[in-house]
Parts: C-alpha cells; sequence; structure tokens
C-alpha cells in the first residue's frame, strides 16, 4: 500500500538493494539504444505518487512521460479496463466495429478544436499517429513535401524521425530516412535562433518560411503539410509569442499548405485546455495527433483529421492493434474524468501557482535562467549565467539526480530545462511538497555555480 500523505517517503537511499539487482538486469537484457534518467523501478502508483521496489514513495512530476495526466490508476480507469477486459480485448478495428472505438473517436471529434465535421484514424503510439498524418496529407494532396521545425521531436520510426530534428542522436547513422521534409527555426524567442528580440522582430520567424524557403528552394506547390508541435516538449517546453500560430496559420492557408497539430505531449488537458493550441485565438488545425495521455497508462494514438482529408481509398491505411478497446474504453474515461473532476480547471490552476513559485526562486537563484509554460506543462531553463545564457546542462542532471535521491520524480528535456509535467489532479500540498524537494536541490546546485 502507498501512504495517503501527498509528501516523498524514502525508506532506503534510491537505488535501493532490490532497485539495483533489477536496474542491472535491465541494462543486460534491453535494448541498449535507450538511456534513462536515473535508476527508478516502479513497483506500483497511485495518483501523483510512484513507489519503487523498495518501498520508497516519490512525487511524480512527470506523469510517465505525460501519460497519467489523470493520476495513476485511477479508479475509474481501472474499472472501465476491467470491464471492457472481462468483454473483448481485441478485435482489429480495421476489419471490424466495436463500440468503445466508436465512443472514443465522437468523443476526441467533440473536444478537438473547429466545427467541421471531422473523422478519426487510430493506432497505437505517437509516431505512428504520425507517419498516420504524414501519409493522409501526401494522399489527399498528392504533395510530397513537408516542413516541420529544428528542436522538434515527432517520433523515432522512420518517417516521424524525418520530422524529428532535436537531438542529434536521433538520426545519427540512420540516414536515409526516407521522407523530404525542411526543417525551419522554431520561435524559441529566449535562444532567437536569429538572434533577434520579440516583438521588435515583428516575427521574421514566419516572413523567414516564405521568403526563405517557400520562395527559393521548397515550392508550396509541392508542400503536403507543416507539422507543428504547439509547444515543444522534448525540445524543452518552449513556447512560442501569442501571436505566433495565427500569423503562422494565415501564410499556410495563403499556400494552401495543412497544418498537422502534434498535440502528443501537450495534448488532452496538459496545458489547462484540451488541446494546447486552443492558447492561440482562432487556429483551427486541419488534422491533430494525440497518443500518451490518451489511454490513461493504455497504449493507443489518433489522429483527428477534417473530414475531407479522409478520401483515401478503402486499404490505404491500416492497423491491427491499433484503437484496442480496452485503451479505448481507458480513454473514454480519461476525457470523462477530466471534464468531471474539472482537471483543466485544476491544471490551470495549480499551473499559476508553480509558475509563481519557480518566479520567487528564480529571484534567488541566478541558475534559473527562463521560465516558461501553459498550464501544467512547464519548463525552467537552467543556465551558468543569466547574461550568457550558457545552457546549465551538467547542473539540470545534478537537480534531478538529486531531487531523485530525496523522493521527486521529475526529469529534464531539451539541453538544460527541468520540465514539470505532474498529473493534473495534483493538489496545492501535494505542489508544495515537491516543491520544497526541488527548491532544496536547486538552492545546493546553484550555491556550486562559479
Ligand atoms: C510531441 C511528440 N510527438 C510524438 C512523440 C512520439 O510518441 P511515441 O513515443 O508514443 O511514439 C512524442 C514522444 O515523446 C512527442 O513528445
Amino acid at each position: 500500500m502507498l501512504t495517503t500523505k501527498p509528501e516523498p517517503k524514502i525508506v532506503v537511499t534510491p537505488p535501493g538493494p532490490k532497485a539495483k539487482e533489477l536496474f542491472a538486469k535491465y541494462t543486460d537484457k534491453l535494448s541498449r539504444s535507450v538511456v534513462g534518467f536515473y535508476p527508478l523501478v516502479a513497483e506500483s502508483a497511485t495518483g501523483c505518487i510512484v513507489k519503487d521496489v523498495d518501498g520508497n514513495e516519490f512525487i511524480d512530476f512527470n506523469s510517465g512521460l505525460a501519460v497519467m495526466n489523470v493520476g495513476h490508476s485511477h479508479p475509474r480507469v481501472i474499472k472501465a479496463i476491467k470491464e471492457q477486459a472481462e468483454k473483448l480485448t481485441h478485435y482489429s478495428w480495421t476489419d471490424f466495429c466495436y463500440a468503445p472505438i466508436v465512443d472514443l473517436a465522437e468523443q476526441l471529434i467533440k473536444i478537438t478544436p473547429g466545427v467541421s465535421p471531422k473523422q478519426v484514424f487510430f493506432a497505437n503510439g505517437g509516431a505512428e499517429a504520425n507517419e498516420a498524418a504524414m501519409k493522409m496529407t501526401r494522399w489527399h494532396t498528392r504533395k510530397a513535401l513537408f516542413l516541420a521545425y529544428t528542436n522538434s521531436f515527432h517520433g523515432r520510426t522512420f518517417a516521424a524521425m524525418s520530422l524529428t530534428a532535436s537531438k542529434p542522436v536521433q538520426r545519427r547513422h540512420f540516414f536515409p530516412l526516407g521522407q523530404e521534409v525542411t526543417h525551419v527555426p522554431y520561435p524559441y524567442c529566449y535562444r532567437c535562433p536569429f538572434h533577434l528580440t520579440y516583438p521588435e522582430c515583428n516575427m521574421w520567424c514566419v516572413d523567414f518560411i516564405e521568403e526563405e524557403v517557400l520562395k527559393k528552394f521548397h515550392p508550396p506547390e509541392d508542400t503536403a503539410a507543416m507539422f507543428v508541435e504547439p509547444i515543444q516538449g522534448e525540445g524543452g517546453y518552449v513556447v512560442p509569442p501569442e501571436d505566433y500560430f495565427p500569423r503562422l496559420k494565415k501564410l499556410l492557408d495563403k499556400y494552401d499548405i495543412l497544418m498537422v497539430d502534434d498535440e502528443i505531449q501537450s495534448g488532452i488537458g496538459r496545458t489547462g485546455k484540451w488541446f494546447a493550441i486552443e492558447h492561440w485565438a482562432g487556429v483551427v488545425p486541419d488534422i491533430v495527433t494525440v497518443a500518451k495521455a490518451l489511454g490513461g497508462g493504455l497504449p493507443i494514438s489518433a489522429a483527428i483529421a477534417k473530414e475531407e482529408l479522409m478520401d483515401w481509398e478503402g486499404g490505404s491505411h491500416a492497423n491491427t492493434t491499433g484503437g484496442n478497446p480496452v485503451a479505448c474504453a481507458a480513454g473514454v474515461q480519461v476525457i470523462n474524468i477530466i471534464r468531471d473532476e474539472r482537471l483543466l480547471e485544476n491544471a490551470t490552476r495549480q499551473g499559476a501557482y508553480l509558475m509563481k513559485r519557480l518566479k520567487e526562486m528564480q529571484q534567488k537563484y541566478p541558475i534559473i535562467g527562463d521560465l516558461r509554460g501553459k498550464g501544467l506543462m512547464v519548463g525552467a531553463e537552467l543556465v551558468k549565467d543569466q547574461e550568457t545564457k550558457e545552457p546549465a546542462a551538467q547542473e539540470a542532471t545534478e537537480v534531478i539526480n538529486k531531487c531523485f535521491k530525496r523522493g521527486l520524480a521529475i526529469i529534464t528535456s531539451g539541453k538544460s530545462t527541468i520540465r514539470f509535467a505532474p498529473p493534473l489532479i495534483i493538489t496545492r500540498e501535494t505542489m508544495d511538497s515537491a516543491l520544497e524537494v526541488l527548491e532544496g536541490a536547486i538552492k545546493e546546485v546553484n550555491a556550486q555555480l562559479k
């Protein structure tokens, strides 16, 4: 059993003996292509607390990589999984039909931005949803090229990897990738790739796409779609300025280029709205891709598209285990729980509190260079020097390792950003417990800065 108090409980400094033993086997028997943050060996979890195999309890500030938005083992999700598992665990949606997939499609269509009719393609994971969006836009438009951003992450299968551009290791020795993608700079204002300052820059990063890309070497007539993360996830929780996406969408519409909104990390309530793109008023993407939090811990993903884009012929795209009925039943409950428990409101409220506390810390600890985020998708970028903004990558790793030892499971993204993505059910009390651990770690690491 987990303790009910929302605070860390360390009974043996992690990794304890059982964790060490299992972790050694994990390192020995599982693919070397994965690289974790620290040896947290999870055994069970409830709400915002994850318990390891030695009995340590951690506050989960990463939600299992932005998956457990409604918290771990939510009773309604567990009940739905059990009930559906007793009735039907599989019956390939691309050849047959079952109720949970229809229910989830209807729910997704309701919460996705835009009033025009939509249809849903289901798959298993995020990369696969983006692959579906690539194929769909190419089939519909008969155009071959794509646009995406530097610093982006859209998955690791070959086509999705062609879009992904946040770390060389994700692509090294894997060429050729197979897809024609041009990457343009993301509006990362803290580190503007053009060394300009917002708003005086007048958002040259949008005009750049037109002037230097579409007009010079990447013909719009051959461009099917642009893939966007409304807030870059793996790239460091980077938030574009408030007038950015309306201006970008206008440009894409001008050239008949579709917008695919990758909400795999930022969607399903994480930012205090169903989808992060809704923070940019009036922007309606042509396709939205979701995964991660949708299944409440079970693997499922989807591409939700304007109906006219789903004109691909029967047999042109399908899968066997996508849209699994148990995962769909869990997904329906995830959406109901977010609505019934008013978790969008809670994400907004707790996110504002988190930001306030982090700003107070920033006053005390110059290692915190930039703070940004929406709702409960918040990043604190650590720097060695506020003037030079040199990334404090090693220091960010030290902070999360210290937190791990003290019972807070928090991770980094980008080069040196601490990412805050707790379950949306988090309370003020749990937030305070977590921030106490975090502040202790930041204070110590900040003191070591020369
Ligand atoms: C924005 C975004 N897109 C796509 C993916 C890929 O999802 P998956 O790992 O389920 O393939 C991720 C995963 O982190 C992501 O953050």
